[in-house]
């Protein structure tokens, strides 16, 4: 179930059954030649839309801008400063939570958004003290890619080159979602190099056709299709818990 595809009074019955949400949490940035710049919103957002059909969970729109600074020595990348993400996801929050959400799941596709997440939720439990919220109210966020059958999956699936930047997983994902953009071309470097990244500059100067330690080549829409089968139903599991809990 998706919220931008509900009515209110839709919205307001889910809420008599279930108090929890699902935000797909993810970024615009290049993931190199072969990859969509949206690569971590669509598969952040694809594997949470899988999980809300299967088990009736409502699903958020889709936060797809993130922290992508380091990127933007590419054309297209789009960055939020850390500092206006956290005050942004405090406000989605915070709104869902004057509805009566009080389990708010951000599943995340992107590594540079893992700690403007956790600083706004330590943002979000601080101003509940002060006002002497008395609710129980959680929050989570998790990577898709470490959801445990996933993680297990991709491992199979790419042994040599699966890399940490446009990574052959996200791409088979994207690619399950948009099929025409399937992309299998062979790079030159077959596998990226791997590094640290500080500033935009030192990561084109580093990386300079954008991916680290990957070779996409090997994404397939099948894997992506599998990959979305085995995170949606780990995925299924881990909220249920962690809306009852
Ligand atoms: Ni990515």
């Amino acid at each position: 179930m998706r919220l931008q595809i509900s009515t209110w009074p839709e919205i307001e019955e889910y809420l008599k059954s279930s108090t929890g949400v699902i935000v797909p949490i993810g970024s615009t940035e290049q993931h190199g030649p072969t990859g969509l710049v949206g690569t971590d919103a669509i598969t952040a957002e694809e594997i949470a839309w899988e999980a809300g059909k299967r088990a009736g969970i409502l699903v958020a729109p889709t936060f797809n801008v993130g922290s992508a600074q380091h990127h933007m020595g590419f054309p297209g990348t789009m960055t939020l400063r850390p500092s206006t993400m956290i005050a942004a996801i405090t406000d989605w929050v915070l709104s869902l939570a004057h509805h009566g959400f009080t389990r708010i799941y951000f599943l995340n596709g992107h590594g540079g958004n893992v700690a403007p997440i956790a600083t706004a939720f330590a943002d979000i439990y601080a101003r509940r003290a002060l006002d002497n919220a008395d609710e129980s109210f959680r929050m989570m966020q998790r990577n898709w890619y470490e959801l445990p059958r996933a993680e297990k999956l991709y491992g199979e699936l790419y042994p040599v080159g699966g890399g940490s930047h446009a990574t052959a997983a996200e791409l088979a994902v994207t690619f399950a979602a948009y099929p025409e953009k399937e992309d299998t071309r062979q790079l030159d470097p077959k596998i990226a190099p791997v590094g640290t990244i500080t500033d935009k500059h030192h990561y084109r100067e580093q990386f300079p056709d954008g991916r680290i330690g990957s070779d996409p080549s090997q994404a397939r829409a099948e894997h992506g299709r599998q990959l979305i089968d085995v995170a949606a139903d780990d995925l299924v599991k881990e909220v249920q818990a962690f809306f009852a809990g």
